[in-house]
């Protein structure tokens, strides 16, 4: 279903509820990002003209530039993250191929997976892979090519291999889902170090069951750690190599029951990830290998092969499980990605205006005082003023009394 809308040019798929909250909150740290700008060059014009900018003020805002630099490249890198998990040989390589469309992974015979395998998608037209610690980029042209690396590569099965893959190969790869392969959980007695260094940041789990036999201790020990580590994980389960039980038509709902029924028990009871009906939409069948070859052969890459019988069934619960995949990823993500940032830009955002309005009330209260003195001035000079009027006028009748008294004098005394 979803590849047949997105085939017809509508985009609805559950992804894009993350590109699109990616997309937006990229812009509004854009705008942060100029707002703060802004303020830096106005206040460096009025850091030496008055006293209302202090230099800390304006090292805080500086500070403030590279932060949102920091978060706006760390938004850029972020993705939605899956990683697989299981026994050896239940199919991890093979699901993760048939929802690439490609045999992208090397798997089965001769070809385990004996290290991580990092799958993100690339702007490069050629895929190449990079080695833990190196950023050298050897080029991979085919599977064969990738696994040939891989075995010539002393590689520690702890260790990262990322795979890098043209995004426009594949929808998944553009919209950033990183897919992570790992060997089989029971190869390894480390697996704390796993998590520590693979899982912490997982946004999904897919648990690769084999149907053919049942959850084995290994692989609920392994989840049992994750779930001690990570709050409430989302734990999807693949009771892969459903097709075996095509062969034994006659057992095939009971088996599939007792399946459903140990795996709802196993995330309700022993894990407590969820409701038993929340499990119900994370528990599948299906065949990883038939859906390969079907996506291969509508492709045009490989020759269509007889299908076994209950194909068709066991396709769409395939695309039921990428469909509800899809949504999970991308609700949690949005969530364990972009909350933290976004209380961070909220935070910064206030922090500006903040500074901007005390640096508001600093001009107003400047302002003020200035009035203030002006207006203690003019009432100076108009006291100076009277004052000079009162004492000329004073001076004035003196002079004039003075006058007339020597007037008076001098008439008198030119008549005697
Ligand atoms: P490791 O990397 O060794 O841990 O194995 P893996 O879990 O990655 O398994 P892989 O995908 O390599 O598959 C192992 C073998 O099982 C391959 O030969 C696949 O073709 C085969 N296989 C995978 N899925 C199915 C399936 O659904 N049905 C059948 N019949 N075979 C399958
Ligand atoms: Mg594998």
């Amino acid at each position: 279903m979803t590849t047949i809308l997105r085939s017809n040019g509508i985009d609805n798929s559950p992804l894009q509820i993350f590109v699109k909250a990616k997309k937006k909150i990229n812009d509004i740290f854009t705008e942060i990002e100029d707002y703060i700008n802004d303020t830096v060059d106005y206040m460096h014009e009025i850091e030496n003209e008055e006293k209302i900018v202090s230099k800390g003020k304006v090292k805080k805002i500086e500070d403030y530039v590279n932060k949102v630099r920091s978060i706006r490249e760390v938004l850029a890198r972020d993705h939605m993250k899956v990683a697989f998990f299981g026994r050896t040989s239940n199919g991890k390589s093979s699901v993760i191929n048939a929802m690439l469309r490609d045999k992208i992974l090397p798997s089965g015979i001769g070809h385990t997976t004996n290290c991580f395998l990092q799958v993100e998608g690339s702007s490069a037209e050629d895929p190449y892979l990079t080695l833990e610690g190196s950023t050298e980029q050897r080029a991979v042209e085919s599977v064969g090519q990738l696994a040939h690396a891989l075995c010539k590569e002393k590689l520690s099965e702890s260790q990262m291999v990322r795979v890098f893959w043209p995004k426009n190969k594949c929808l998944l790869l553009r919209d950033d889902v990183v897919f992570v392969d790992s060997p089989g959980v029971d190869v390894t007695p480390n697996l704390d170090e796993w998590i520590d260094k693979h899982c912490l940041d997982a946004d999904v789990f897919v648990l690769v069951a084999n149907a053919e036999s049942t959850l084995m201790v290994t692989e609920k020990n392994f989840f049992h750690k994750v779930s001690t580590k990570l709050s409430k994980p989302n734990i999807f389960i693949l009771n892969n190599r459903w097709d075996a039980s095509a062969t034994e038509p006659e057992f095939l709902d009971q088996v599939r029951r007792q399946h459903q029924e140990r795996a709802i028990d196993f995330l309700v009871k022993e894990l407590c990830v969820c409701t038993t009906k929340e499990a119900e939409e994370r528990i599948f069948f299906i065949s990883a290998k038939e859906v390969l070859q079907a996506r291969l052969a509508e492709q045009g890459q490989t020759v269509s092969t007889p299908l076994t019988e209950g194909f068709q069934t066991r396709y769409f619960e395939f695309q039921d499980f990428e469909r509800k995949f899809e949504e999970c990823i991308s609700k949690s993500a949005v969530k364990t990605k972009f909350e933290q940032h976004s209380q961070r830009g909220k935070y910064i955002a206030n922090e500006l205006k903040d500074i901007l309005e005390e640096i508001y009330n600093e001009a107003l209260k400047l302002k003020e005082e200035k009035l203030k003195l002006q207006k203690e001035i003019t009432d100076k000079i108009n006291y100076t003023e009277q004052q000079l009027l009162m004492v000329t006028q004073e001076m004035k009748l003196k002079i004039r009394n003075m006058v007339e008294d020597v007037e008076q004098r001098v008439s008198k005394a030119l008549t005697e």
